[in-house]
C-alpha cells in the first residue's frame, strides 16, 4: 500500500511516499527556517504562505525520486493537529483535494502520533513501551500497550524542551532554532559548571516545568540574586550545563515511567530527540538500568512526512477513515489521559 504523508503543522513543509508500513521511497522536507530566523521564531502568517508554495514542490519531488505517479497512491495521510491553523489548513486542503480527485481514502493524523511511531520506520517497536515526544511545543510521555493503545502520562505545565532551547539560545545570542545552535555552542563547555534546577517534578504524578530552569539561566546571565553576571567567555559552560540539565530531567522522568509501567523499551522522538547529549545520556542511563532506549534516525526526529504516512497506515489498519469535511485543530486530542 503506497501512502502519501503530508506535514505542515509548523515551519517544515514536508511530503513522503511510504510503502506501508515502513518502506520509505521518498522523504522530502522543505525547511522554512531561513524565512523565520530574522524574527527569532516562527511567524504563523509567513509559515502558511510558504506551505502553500513549498508543499506542491515537496510532493512533486517525492514523485520524481520514487518514480511513482499520483495515481499509484493508495492512501493520503495528513497531519491536521496540533499546530498553527494556517499551515494545517494548507496541508489538509491539499490532502482533501488529492483524496477527492484520485478517489483515494483520507486519514487525518495527530502530529504527535507521528512522532511516537517514527521509530517504527526503521524497526519493529516493542510493547508495552514508553514513548517521549520532546519538541518545540510538547513534552509528552505516553505508555503504549500496542500500536493503537496509548495513554498520556506526563505533559508540561509551561514550556516544552525545544521552546526552552529556543528561548535560552535567544538569551545567549545564538539565533533560531536554538536546539542545534546550543548543541554546537556547548561543545567546548563544562556541563558541570553550573547547578541548575531539573525540569521534572519530584513526585511521580507531576508534569514537567521548564520555567524555573529558564529563569535560572536569565539570572545567571543578568547577575541577579546577588550573583555576578556570567562573563561571555563562560557562556559555553552555561549552555552545556543547561543542555545537560534538560537531558537529565527528561531521562529521569522517562526512567521513572518505564519502571512504574514495567516497560523495558523507551522510545524518544520529536526535534529535541536529535540532541546528541540527550541521546548519549539516555543510552548510558538505560544501559545502567538494563533497559533499551531507541531514537529514530535524525531525519525522522524533526518534522517529516514519513512519520505521518506511518501513523496514517496505523490508523487505516485500525479502520479509521476521515471525511472530506474533517476540520483542523490547534491542540492534540490523541491518547487516553491517565486517570
Ligand atoms: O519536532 P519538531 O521538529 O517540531 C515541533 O513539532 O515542534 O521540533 C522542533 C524543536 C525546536 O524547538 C528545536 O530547537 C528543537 O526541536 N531541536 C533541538 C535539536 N534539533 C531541533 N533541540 C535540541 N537539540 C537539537 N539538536
Ligand atoms: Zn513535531
Amino acid at each position: 500500500m503506497l501512502i502519501l504523508g503530508l506535514e505542515s503543522t509548523c515551519d517544515e513543509s514536508a511530503a513522503a511516499l511510504v510503502e506501508g508500513p515502513r518502506k520509505v521511497l521518498a522523504n522530502v522536507v522543505k525547511s522554512q527556517i531561513n524565512s523565520h530566523e530574522a524574527y527569532g521564531g516562527v511567524v504563523p502568517e509567513i509559515a502558511s504562505r510558504l506551505h502553500l508554495a513549498y508543499l506542491p514542490v515537496a510532493l512533486r519531488e517525492c514523485l520524481q525520486r520514487s518514480g511513482k505517479k499520483l495515481q499509484d497512491i493508495d492512501l493520503i495521510a495528513v497531519s491536521n493537529r496540533p499546530g498553527l491553523l494556517g499551515g494545517l489548513l494548507v496541508g489538509s486542503t491539499l490532502a482533501k483535494t488529492l483524496s477527492y480527485l484520485l478517489k483515494k481514502p483520507l486519514v487525518c493524523v495527530d502530529h504527535l502520533l507521528g512522532h511516537v511511531l517514527a521509530p517504527d520506520l526503521v524497526e519493529d517497536m516493542h510493547y508495552p513501551c514508553i514513548a517521549g515526544v520532546f519538541s518545540g511545543a510538547h513534552s509528552n510521555i505516553y505508555v503504549g500497550q500496542n500500536e493503537q493503545d496509548w495513554t498520556l502520562t506526563t505533559r508540561t505545565r509551561d514550556d516544552a524542551p525545544g521552546e526552552a532551547f529556543d528561548k535560552v539560545a535567544k538569551l545567549l545570542e545564538l539565533g533560531y532554532p536554538g536546539g542545534p545552535a546550543i548543541q554546537k555552542f556547548a561543545e567546548p563547555g563544562d556541563e558541570k559548571a553550573y547547578a541548575l534546577p531539573l525540569p521534572c517534578p519530584t513526585s511521580l504524578n507531576g508534569d514537567f516545568s521548564f520555567s524555573g530552569l529558564k529563569t535560572a539561566i536569565l539570572y545567571q546571565l543578568t547577575g541577579r540574586q546577588g550573583k555576578a553576571a556570567v562573563p561571555k567567555n563562560m557562556w559555553p559552560d552555561l549552555a552545556a550545563s543547561f543542555q545537560f540539565t534538560v537531558a537529565r530531567g527528561l531521562g529521569k522522568r522517562l526512567l521513572e515511567e518505564a519502571k512504574k509501567h514495567k516497560c523495558s523499551h523507551i522510545y524518544v522522538g520529536g526535534g529535541v530527540a536529535a540532541n546528541s547529549r540527550l541521546r548519549q545520556h539516555m543510552t548510558t542511563l538505560s544501559e545502567k538500568e538494563n533497559l533499551s532506549v531507541h531514537f529514530p534516525p535524525l531525519q525522522f526526529c524533526v518534522d517529516n512526512g514519513a512519520m505521518i504516512a506511518r501513523a496514517g497506515y496505523s490508523l487505516y489498519q485500525a479502520g479509521i477513515r476521515s471525511p472530506l469535511n474533517e476540520d483542523v485543530q490547534c491542540r492534540s486530542n490523541w491518547g487516553k489521559i491517565k486517570s
